[in-house]
């Protein structure tokens, strides 16, 4: 089973302050994506890494990402679109059919755990489609968009947060985001794109840990985090 990882990091950083996508920044002596790309370099069940990144960045990143880190299962970096969704679906036409089952995860999401990336890819040989998450924690209300007024109390027993990996045959994955395309639908996550076929999409529990990295009150959580892993 050939397996492939794709990790958008693409995104413009425009929620950080700072020259640099935010995926670029310093956490500890190396890049953040770099931490990310060195768990899925490790992974034994990954063949190889397609790594997106903004367009334009690709020689940046060539050089100062894959060379100078020695990222061997780098073979493609691929410019990336507007949304997650055009970033991940330019990978996924420069991907062949010689590849059996895709993992997708955010580049910056650091602190994802080689368990979590091995079940991921488990349970998606088994059963095609399969995403991180965590149970919520926190009480969960449906309010009025404007007013902000409680509609209902969600039954938070059902709900889970998505995170990724999230991990789907290749077939499965390369169709859902065609017919997102072909119907211009957009998700907030790769499984989204899946579900909304009737594709059963399971859950692997994840860990609080992998958090994303999006403001600069996430990067000093990062920094913390990464001295309590060493
Ligand atoms: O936008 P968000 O913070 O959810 O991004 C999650 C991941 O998707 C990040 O690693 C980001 O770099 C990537 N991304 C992308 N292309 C975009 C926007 C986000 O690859 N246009």
């Amino acid at each position: 089973m050939r397996v492939i990882a794709l990790i958008p990091a693409a995104g413009q950083g425009i929620r950080l302050e700072g020259s640099q996508p935010k995926q670029f920044l310093l956490l500890g002596d190396k890049p953040l994506i770099a931490h990310t790309l060195t768990k899925f370099q490790l992974c034994p069940r990954i063949h190889e890494i397609v790594l997106v990144v903004p367009r334009d960045m690709e020689g940046y990143c060539q050089k100062e990402i894959v060379e100078t880190h020695g990222f061997s299962k780098i073979k493609r970096i691929v410019p990336g679109g507007n949304r997650r969704q055009d970033s991940v679906r330019n990978a996924l036409e420069a991907i062949s059919s010689t590849c059996d089952l895709i993992v997708i995860h955010d580049g910056v999401r650091p602190f994802v755990s080689g368990e979590t990336i091995e079940q991921s890819i488990e349970l998606a040989e088994k059963c095609g489609a399969v995403i991180a998450a965590v149970p919520a924690r926190d009480s969960v209300k449906r309010v009025t968009p404007e007013e902000l007024i409680i509609e209902a109390s969600l039954d938070r027993g059902k709900i889970w947060l998505a995170q990724t990996p999230q991990a789907f045959s290749f077939p499965i994955i390369k169709d859902a985001y065609q017919r997102a395309a072909e119907d211009g639908f957009t998700g907030t996550d790769d499984a989204a794109l899946v579900e909304r076929l009737g594709i059963e999409v399971k859950i692997v529990p994840g860990t609080t840990k992998n958090i994303k990295i999006t403001t600069p009150d996430d990067l000093a959580l990062a920094e913390f985090i990464l001295r309590t892993e060493k």
